[in-house]
């Protein structure tokens, strides 16, 4: 674990905007902070990153040497602040000074967050999601083992939203641990390996993004001879429910049976199946189940 976080908890005279919250956080995972407005995103990550003083609990990085953890860390937690007259690399010139690092980093990054065309046009000329892409940018030069974004894509059109997933998957393919949280269920489930939902401060779960995607029993088949396949599934002992739909039948294994036993039952029918696909799982019905029972 790189992070783990014991019974934090910050305290807004009455407010608790964080409670109790004890997670892990996996090294090189992107872990997502899942949790409507208000529910403490924002004050955990400035909890961890020890600009919010917490009121109780504790946390422990796991990166570095002790003392020196924050220099591994990276964060993006307010709307950027750049020199608005100056260019990328005059804006990242500046961070480099700062973190005392090398200039000769400043293009391979802005390449990677795809700036690189652009580094010389000012700031104030640069749209949302490349004013976000340079923030990143600019975490990115101390060579971070940790990256922490608050709510990496607000504001961005869809294509703005899909080049910055771009460019955190690529982070993460680097060997980095990223931290992000949203409140948007799509977003954690398309680009987060883990996953935790706050409500209201409380921790309401927590898990493996992957596990929850798939519904493992729910496939999705089709065979040339559809007849028969349909004929084939009404008769079976392997499926508790099957459904037909547009383009091919739907089908729920039991439990006490699997996919495997299925074909070697259709086959043996001579019946080839030419398309199989597990049924990916709805997020967004799992989190309003999860935000239901807390009522
Ligand atoms: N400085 C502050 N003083 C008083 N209350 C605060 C302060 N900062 C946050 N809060 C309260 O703490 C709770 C959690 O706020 P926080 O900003 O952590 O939520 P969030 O999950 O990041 O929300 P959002 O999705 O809107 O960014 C809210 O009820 C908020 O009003
Ligand atoms: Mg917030």
């Amino acid at each position: 674990m790189i992070l783990q976080t014991d019974h934090l908890e910050k305290r807004y005279g009455k407010i608790t905007a964080v409670n109790n919250l004890s997670i892990s956080i996996p090294r090189k995972s992107v872990f997502g902070l899942l949790g409507p407005n208000g529910s403490g995103k924002t004050t955990t990550l400035g909890m961890i990153l020890d600009v919010i003083e917490k009121s109780e609990g504790s946390f422990t990085w796991n990166i570095g040497e002790k003392g020196n953890e924050r220099k591994k860390i990276g964060a993006i937690l307010e709307s950027p602040n750049f020199y608005p007259y100056l260019s990328a690399v005059e804006n990242l010139k500046l961070v480099c000074k700062i973190k005392e690092v090398s200039y000769d980093l400043i293009d391979p990054i802005l390449k990677q967050v795809g700036l690189f065309d652009r580094k010389e046009d000012a700031f104030k000329t640069y749209s949302l999601g490349m004013k976000q892409r340079l923030a990143i940018a600019s975490a990115l030069l101390s060579d971070p083992e940790v990256l922490i974004l608050d709510e990496p894509t607000n504001g961005l059109d869809p294509k703005g939203i899909v080049e910055i997933r771009e460019i955190i998957r690529e982070i993460a393919e680097e060997g980095r641990t990223i931290i992000l949280a949203s409140h948007l269920l799509d977003e954690v489930q398309k680009v987060c390996t883990h996953f935790c939902v706050l409500n209201k401060g409380n921790l309401i779960y927590s898990g493996v993004v992957e596990e929850l995607s798939k519904e493992k029993n729910r496939f999705q088949l089709r065979a040339e001879n559809s007849d028969l396949l349909k004929l084939a599934l009404e008769n079976s002992n392997q499926i508790s429910e099957w459904s037909e739909e547009e383009l091919f039948f739907s089908v729920l294994i039991k439990k006490d049976s699997s996919i495997e036993v299925l074909m070697q039952e259709l086959s043996s029918k001579n019946i080839f199946v030419n398309h199989l696909s597990q049924k990916t799982f709805n997020l967004e019905k799992k989190f309003i189940e999860i935000l239901d029972q807390q009522l």
